[in-house]
């Protein structure tokens, strides 16, 4: 994937939500790489699921981005979370 269109994507569709890599909505369940690791987010397998699919209070964008644009902005994800936001 392509990291700096993810960065764009992320910002649009994601920010709301997690802003610097933290969940406004689930305290816990945050982008950063103890989070990820700890609730097996931290792939871009898993990712493209559940951004696709939704989960609990996170919205389902299956619909409304690509799996390319899904798939950058995993990779965005994971890259943020090995920089520590
Ligand atoms: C969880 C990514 C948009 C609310 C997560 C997790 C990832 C993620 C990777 C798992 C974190 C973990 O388990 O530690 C994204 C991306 C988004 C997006 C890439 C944009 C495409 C949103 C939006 C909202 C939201 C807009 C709020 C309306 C949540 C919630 C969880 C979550 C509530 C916890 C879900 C659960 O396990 O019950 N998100 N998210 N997300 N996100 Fe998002």
């Amino acid at each position: 994937g392509d990291a700096a269109n993810g960065a764009k994507i992320f910002s649009a569709n994601c920010a709301a939500c997690h802003a610097g890599g933290n969940n406004v909505i689930m305290a816990n369940k945050t982008l950063k790489k103890d989070a990820l690791d700890q609730y097996a987010m931290n792939s871009i397998d898993a990712i493209t699921t559940q951004v696709k699919n939704g989960k609990n209070a996170m919205p389902a964008f299956g619909g409304r981005l690509s799996d390319d644009q899904i798939a950058d902005v995993a990779t965005y994800v994971l890259e943020q979370a090995e920089k520590g936001w």
